[in-house]
């Protein structure tokens, strides 16, 4: 028994309005949360993001929703393994039960399940041999609105501490691997092929959260959208062949990354996924323009 959802991620910030005006332009929906800034995906009853301000932009904690018995079983394994219990980062995020993680980054499993995401009308594309759209098929302009937070990718000095520390102690799962570089982890229940990926670096940060929209469309509306609005571009469209989602990221005022997804890989819930070890040369793509040279530069580095 363990996490069942990647409920959350938490940024300190120096200034929150930045990001209120980057995520609104994005397409979540900004909501009050004590001193904090919750965003919201549309449709959705959860908070996504939480912006609070503090010195330096930083992760201030990730929180996943675990059922009594998933958060009972993960204390019994924090005591089995001396992971001592801390308290909340503040008073606006305060409940449930709070750990740090071995970079020390905030671990908050509250009693919470995922709450349901709006769906999308099938994306219906005409292809040789399966012609069946008789209509025009490019829509006008309008306001992406992602459906739900799918991930976060950290970095970290201690990938393999760390991969043990989500699976032995939050009770994630092993989806693939590139040893020694990056590691992508899912949910026992199944679902996304990762909700959380790890990539080896000098120094622990912060590199990205995704949101899952519509369509490869609404990823390239988006994505302009956000351009247009000045922000840098992070690198994309491409697809991963690691997942296997489409991806476009983009730059937020603090040059870490919001990615826009879509067409991810997904897990069953029966165990029967098996963790592969990639070449390095699938780390990254199966298609899309260069790699930037800044692409999986750790910004937080001081
Ligand atoms: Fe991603």
């Amino acid at each position: 028994m363990s996490a069942t959802a990647l409920l959350s991620y938490a940024l300190t910030v120096p200034d929150i309005e930045p990001g209120r005006r980057f995520y609104s332009i994005f397409g979540l929906i900004p909501a009050k949360c004590g001193n904090a800034l919750a965003l919201r995906c549309e449709g959705r009853d959860q908070d996504q993001v939480l912006l609070i301000e503090g010195a330096k932009k930083r992760l201030n904690h990730l929180r996943f929703g675990a059922d009594d018995p998933g958060i009972a079983a993960i204390r019994s394994r924090m005591r089995e393994r001396d992971v001592v219990e801390t308290g909340a980062t503040a008073p606006e995020f305060e409940g449930g039960l709070w750990l740090a993680d071995p970079d020390g980054n905030p671990v908050n499993i509250r009693n919470q399940s995922a709450q349901p995401w709006r769906s999308a009308p099938e994306f219906r594309i005409n292809q040789p041999g399966h012609y069946r759209r008789f209509e025009r098929g490019c829509g006008p302009r309008y306001q992406v609105r992602p459906t739900r937070l799918g991930h976060v990718l950290l970095f970290t000095p201690r990938l393999d501490e760390m991969v043990a520390f989500y699976r032995d102690i939050v009770g994630l799962r092993l989806s693939d691997t590139v040893p020694g570089i990056i590691a992508f982890m899912h949910l026992p229940c199944g679902g996304d092929h990762h909700v959380l990926a790890l990539l080896q670096d000098a120094q622990a940060g912060f590199h990205h959260a995704s949101f899952e929209v519509e369509s490869p469309d609404e990823m390239g509306l988006g994505a302009q959208a956000v351009l247009e609005a000045g922000y840098g571009n992070g690198w994309g469209m491409g697809r991963h062949v690691i997942g296997s989602n489409l991806f476009h990221y983009l730059r937020d005022p603090w040059m870490s990354l919001a990615e826009y997804f879509c067409d991810i890989d997904q897990i069953p819930g029966d165990g029967s996924w098996r963790a592969q070890a990639h070449e390095p040369r699938d780390a990254l793509y199966r298609w899309g323009p260069p790699v930037p040279d800044d692409f999986a530069r750790n910004f937080e580095v001081s």
